[in-house]
């Protein structure tokens, strides 16, 4: 049987399986099933700043019995009505207590000093790593992409000054050169990049003529995106890298690891394929492996990145020009024309 460890920013894994940010581990009993299914470490759910500014409006609400912004917070997050920072930590301390598996949480802020206060809170739960999810919608038409990178790595170095424990970010792919983005983040300190943020995106209900904010599970073929940056990325780092979006299967794991990944998190195949589902891509990996002769992940970890394929060019033009240039018969082959 082959041997499945791997690290990913300096922590050790049993697999290169995580389970990703969402509410899959809302529920305890989930959470036990999670481990027994063999999934190698968790990432629980992003406590966000709105949550936080909530709470306290609540707190200011009790001593001014005004709160007219509170309603609107709740009423445009009513989940956060129940759901203030304060469980959020409480519920890190208790996974950390239950599991067996690193534990890994997620923070997405806005202000400065809501970053490292609340950076240096989740640090105190006794959690393994902390992911920091940089998502937000730049709207101010004035404001460079250098200024928002800046900020980003800005806030990147202040938390690491103040934190012991390892720190990942997970990346929106919405960067002009994502690749030194990375390069700075990880000059910064950053000991693990997640490869990508998938943003839930806004629908519209024409029927009624109104918004609606519909839960939004990927697909697999997705997974292209992360397949190409990772593949893109590795050997230009130092940090851990890990894939993520529209990984499905064994197969995507093992696809990814080729292109250079130390592990992946997964979230929507669990969600539409149950939480056993880890098991039988645990099995297929160890499958693959045996099959192939590889004893351990880094045997072939890397092994069809862009740095070590004869073809350099695979992971960027190509495929477009040899696509533009196909003739119709191959085009025909794939579309409905
Ligand atoms: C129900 C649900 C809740 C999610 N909550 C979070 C979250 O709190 N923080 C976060 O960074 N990502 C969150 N995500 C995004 C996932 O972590 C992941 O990045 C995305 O689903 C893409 O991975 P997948 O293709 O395996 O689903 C959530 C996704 C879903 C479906």
């Amino acid at each position: 049987m082959a041997d499945l460890k791997t690290t990913y920013m300096g922590i050790n894994l049993k697999n290169p399986i995580i389970i990703g940010a969402s509410n899959l581990l809302s529920d305890m009993e989930n959470v036990k099933k999670i481990e027994e299914a063999g999934v190698a470490a968790v990432v629980y759910k992003s406590l966000f700043e709105e949550q936080i500014e909530l709470e306290s409006l609540q707190i200011e609400e009790q001593i001014e019995e005004y709160s007219e912004r509170n309603a609107e917070m709740i009423s445009i997050f009513p989940a956060f009505k129940h759901s203030g920072p304060k469980e959020h930590l409480n519920k890190l301390k208790e996974l950390k207590n239950v599991l067996r598996i690193p534990v890994i949480a997620s923070l997405n802020a806005v202000s400065k000093d809501i970053w490292v206060d609340y950076a240096k809170k989740i640090e105190e739960t006794g959690v393994d790593g902390i992911e920091l999810n940089f998502y937000s919608v730049p709207s101010n038409i004035n404001k460079t992409s250098y200024e928002i990178e800046k900020e980003q790595i800005e806030i990147l170095k202040n938390i690491k000054r103040e934190l012991s424990i390892p720190i990942s970010v997970k990346l929106s792919f919405f960067y002009s050169n994502t690749l030194n983005v990375i390069y700075e983040m990880g000059r910064a300190g950053v000991n693990g990049f997640v490869l990508f943020n998938r943003l839930f995106q806004p629908e519209i209900d024409t029927e009624n003529q109104e918004y609606v904010y519909p839960v939004q599970i990927s697909c697999e073929h997705e997974n292209k995106l992360p397949l190409r940056w990772t593949g893109l990325t590795y050997g230009n780092t130092d940090s851990d890298i890990c894939s993520s979006t529209g990984i499905y299967t064994g197969k995507d794991v093992i696809k990814m690891i080729l292109s250079g990944a130390s592990c992946t998190q997964s979230v929507s195949t669990f969600y539409k394929n149950g939480i056993d589902h880890i098991s039988r891509m645990i099995k297929d990996i160890n499958s693959w492996m045996d099959l192939k002769g590889y004893k351990e992940i880094s045997d072939f970890r890397g092994k069809l990145s862009r740095k070590n394929i004869k073809d350099p060019h695979f992971y960027e033009r190509t495929q477009y020009i040899n696509m533009l240039l196909s003739n119709e018969t191959i085009i025909k082959k794939y579309f409905a024309i």
